[in-house]
């Protein structure tokens, strides 16, 4: 097909016409666009971009896209910052897929939902202090940082550090960019004391069995092991702060839905997927660099170059979503890609979904009257180009 067919062809839905709030990333199209489209990054590259729920889906398990040579230097790239290449994130199979096996005890379903208890008592807890109440600063960012502490058995002495570390190294809180470094500095230094800690008293969690993998069977090396726990604290953090923060606030600025969860609390479970689909934290993929000479809806995408997926125009394609601009919380056949897609679809989805869960069945039922006390217009956001998004503040009454 050639690139006029492409454009022939129905417009992708428009996210941003469907109260997409806060910024978004200044390369992510705003209108209805075609299936795939060339983007100019802010490093000066360009890249395709595909906007297509199925096509997205298909570029993200095809193993003709590669993510390691997209983590090489020179390779074209959203993102001025430079990916670790022993990072999960970074690996093509088989190296992803046996490193993949080792984490992957830790997200079982079992090892989940044994955290269940644990977070809900966190939730109530912070919830007791009573409005006024920003629901980012007092009840997301702590939740998320007992949540992944938990998971990884970072001890409850060291669970405030880790979160003040990680609240500037994210810059969740104001902080100049070089305070900022200077965290994600001291957070690595504090990742490898915590591994020490883990060394001496591996117990039953994720760092005791990480460490036990590295110095035991040798199967995880100094720097896969340092790159894993960095990723896993860093991408089970900000993602759920700025996903809970979104989530909240769609069903605050469609105040019907919130009173649809109120009065039938076991649509929550539903709601988490629709409010995944229709306001997700990641707006896109990692990019992959394609190894030969392909097509995507008629545009010839070249061996070398980057592709990656609108997560975000994905979730609101006409061609797999009825009505995607509705937020419904009522919808029985959610499907979206906030998660990603194939060998690197996102590890803690699990632990995400029930940590979104459990925030909104606790706010629902000790907060049935909660709304918005600022003006959305004056809500303050993550910056347009972070690659999480959410908003910084949310302040809240019930
Ligand atoms: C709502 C919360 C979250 C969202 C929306 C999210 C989203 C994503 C997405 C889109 C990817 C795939 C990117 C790509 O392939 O291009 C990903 C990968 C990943 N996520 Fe998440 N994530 C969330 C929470 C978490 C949590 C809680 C953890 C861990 C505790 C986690 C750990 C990871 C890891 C390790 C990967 C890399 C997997 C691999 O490369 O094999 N994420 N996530």
């Amino acid at each position: 097909m050639s690139a006029s067919g492409n454009r022939a062809v129905a417009r992708a839905g428009d996210p941003a016409t469907a109260a997409q709030r806060g910024p978004l990333p200044p390369y992510l199209p705003r209108r209805p666009v075609p299936d795939v489209v060339r983007i100019l990054a802010p490093t000066g590259d360009r890249l395709w971009l595909v906007t297509r729920f199925a096509l997205g889906r298909r570029v993200l398990a095809d193993p003709g896209f590669s993510r390691a040579a997209a983590v090489a230097p020179a390779a074209p790239a959203v993102h001025p910052l430079q990916p670790d290449p022993a990072s999960l994130t970074s690996l093509d199979p088989p190296a992803h897929s046996r490193l993949r096996a080792l984490v992957s005890r830790a997200f079982i379903p079992h090892a989940i939902a044994a955290l269940e208890d644990g977070i809900r008592a966190e939730a109530r807890g912070l919830l007791r202090r009573g409005s006024p109440f920003d629901l980012v600063r007092d009840y997301t960012m702590p939740l998320a940082a007992a949540t992944i502490c938990r998971m990884l058995g970072v001890p409850e002495a060291e669970r405030d550090r880790f979160a003040a570390l990680a609240d500037l190294g994210h810059a969740l809180v104001p902080c100049t960019p070089r305070e900022s470094a200077t965290a994600r500095a001291e957070l690595r230094a504090h990742f490898v004391a915590l591994l020490r800690m883990a060394r001496r008293d591996p117990g039953e969690h994720l760092l005791g069995a990480l460490v036990r993998a590295h110095d035991e069977d040798g199967s995880l090396s100094e720097a896969e092991l340092i790159a894993l726990v960095e990723l896993l604290l860093n991408a089970g953090y900000e993602t759920t702060i700025g996903q809970t923060g979104l989530a909240v606030l769609a069903l605050l600025e469609h105040p019907g839905q919130w009173r649809r969860l109120v009065a039938g609390p076991g649509l929550v479970p539903g709601a988490v997927e629709e409010l995944l689909r229709f306001a997700p934290v990641v707006p896109i993929s990692f990019t992959r660099l394609a190894r030969t000479d392909t097509e995507l809806a008629g545009e010839p995408v070249r061996a070398g170059e980057a592709v990656l997926v609108s997560l975000l125009h994905a979730n609101f394609d006409p061609r797999a979503h009825p009505r995607p601009g509705a937020l419904s919380v009522d919808r029985t056949t959610t499907r979206h890609v906030s998660f990603g897609h194939g060998p690197h679809i996102c590890l803690g989805a699990q632990l995400a979904r029930l940590q979104l869960r459990i925030a909104l069945e606790e706010l629902v039922a000790a907060c049935p009257r909660l709304a918005l006390a600022a003006d959305p217009a004056t809500l303050r956001w993550r910056p347009p180009e972070a690659i999480v998004r959410g908003p910084t503040a949310l302040p809240v009454s019930w």
